[in-house]
């Protein structure tokens, strides 16, 4: 199969195996820089200064940039975005070719955390 199928079965799967988004749970996630590493590249708010990076985007106001959907795809490939970006693939399980062998056929978030990390991010505008 390509990778259109893989995503969208990704996709489907990040939708169907969640609850609804807490965003309470998502801002913990993201602030949880062993878990998530979002704050290792992105400034988000309430993250102190000295604890996160500035390798990418302020998260400060995405939801009003981007939508759900939008902020989904995002994390779940961001290569759709940018095939050259750093930002990790956090929904992809098929070829993570350097992921560690406990880690191969999991995704670095499961489908529930996605959704809270969506849920959050919709939040800040
Ligand atoms: C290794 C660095 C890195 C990590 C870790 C990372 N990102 Fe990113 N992210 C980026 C970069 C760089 C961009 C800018 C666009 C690009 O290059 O793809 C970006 C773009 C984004 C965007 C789009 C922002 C906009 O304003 O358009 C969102 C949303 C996002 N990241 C969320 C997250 C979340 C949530 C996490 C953690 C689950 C995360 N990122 C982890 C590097 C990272």
């Amino acid at each position: 199969m390509g990778r259109g199928w893989w995503l969208l079965l990704g996709l489907c799967n990040v939708a169907m195996a969640a609850a609804p988004g807490d965003p309470a749970r998502g801002a913990a996630i993201v602030a949880n820089r062993a878990l998530s590493q979002c704050v290792l590249c992105h400034p988000a708010p309430g993250v102190p200064a000295h604890l996160r990076g500035d390798l990418a985007p302020d998260l400060a106001g995405v939801g009003a940039r981007l939508n759900a959907e939008q902020l989904r795809l995002r994390i779940v490939e961001p290569q759709r975005f940018n095939p050259e970006t750093i930002m990790p693939a956090y929904g992809r399980i098929d070829g993570l070719t350097r992921a560690a062998p406990a880690q191969r056929g999991k995704p670095l978030l499961d489908a529930q955390q996605i959704e809270d990390v969506v849920a959050y991010l919709a939040t800040l505008h």
